[in-house]
């Protein structure tokens, strides 16, 4: 089963895409700075400096970047493997929140509201079940095209990369965010972008397969938190980096 659909998981990430940073912490010493993920990976690779008309996020998981995107952008399309997922930023789309429990210690739970910024336009964001690899051609192109954390979880993040400018727009923007965790689970080591003994850094990997059809025009480090439980953190860092299709 895709580890994504389980209810734990879905609770897990309407926490890690919506919970504030105070009922994440509830005071323990983790960094602020590296909460809000979704609004950070936005605001970090975005370029908004003209109008934006159609914006995709791929792997979106329960929606909160695809919603940091309907500020700069007239529509987004949200696109995630995981039903589960979809149906949860679906239902934060209809009424603006959700209420879900996610695990404190042991059996006992944290019961939070996921609520939607205000500031963003839910009406401007269409949620479909779909596949990275695997787009419908008639879904078009677009101005922006945000892959956050997904990279490092395709079967074949090479063609991932190379099919991935037939959907974005001539002088669009690609935003890429991933801290290469290889794990066998999701992609076979022999398509790990580098990653294996020999072979040369993975950023370095994706810049070769990206250069024919990209222009790299920014990198940014973006660290986040993911809550385990009360006491439990996991603190990735997430090498971001804004690509200009030539
Ligand atoms: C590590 S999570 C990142 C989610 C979100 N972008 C974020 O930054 O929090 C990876 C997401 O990609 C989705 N995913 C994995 N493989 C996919 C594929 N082939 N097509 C679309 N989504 C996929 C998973 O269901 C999950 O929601």
């Amino acid at each position: 089963m895709n580890p994504y659909e389980s209810a734990r998981m879905v609770a897990d990430y309407l926490f890690f895409h919506y919970a504030d940073f105070a009922e994440a912490a509830r005071g323990l010493p983790v960094p602020e700075s590296a909460w809000g993920f979704p609004r950070r990976v936005v605001a970090g690779l975005l370029d908004s400096s003209t109008p934006l008309q159609r914006a995709l996020d791929l792997g979106c998981a329960v929606g909160g970047s695809s919603f940091e995107l309907s500020k700069s952008a007239a529509s987004v399309v949200g696109v995630d493997f995981s039903r589960a997922f979809i149906d949860a930023a679906l239902a934060l789309q209809k009424s603006g929140s959700l209420g879900a429990e996610v695990a404190l210690e042991g059996a006992r739970k944290q019961a939070f509201q996921a609520r939607v910024d205000a500031l963003t336009h839910r009406e401007r964001v269409e949620f479909r079940v779909g596949d990275a690899m695997s787009l419908p051609e008639d879904l078009g192109v677009f101005e922006v095209v945000l892959a956050a954390n997904l990279v490092c979880r395709l079967p074949d993040p090479a063609r991932f990369l190379k099919e991935i400018a037939d959907r974005v727009a001539p002088g669009g923007q690609l935003l890429l965010a991933t801290p290469f965790s290889w794990l066998e689970e999701f992609t076979t080591p022999g398509l790990w972008l580098g990653g294996a003994p020999a072979s040369g850094e993975s950023f370095h990997v994706m810049r070769d397969l990206l250069h024919p059809c990209f222009e790299l025009e920014h990198t940014v480090d973006i660290p986040f938190l993911i809550r385990e439980h009360g006491r439990k953190f996991q603190y990735g860092i997430s090498l971001g980096s804004r690509w200009r299709r030539r």
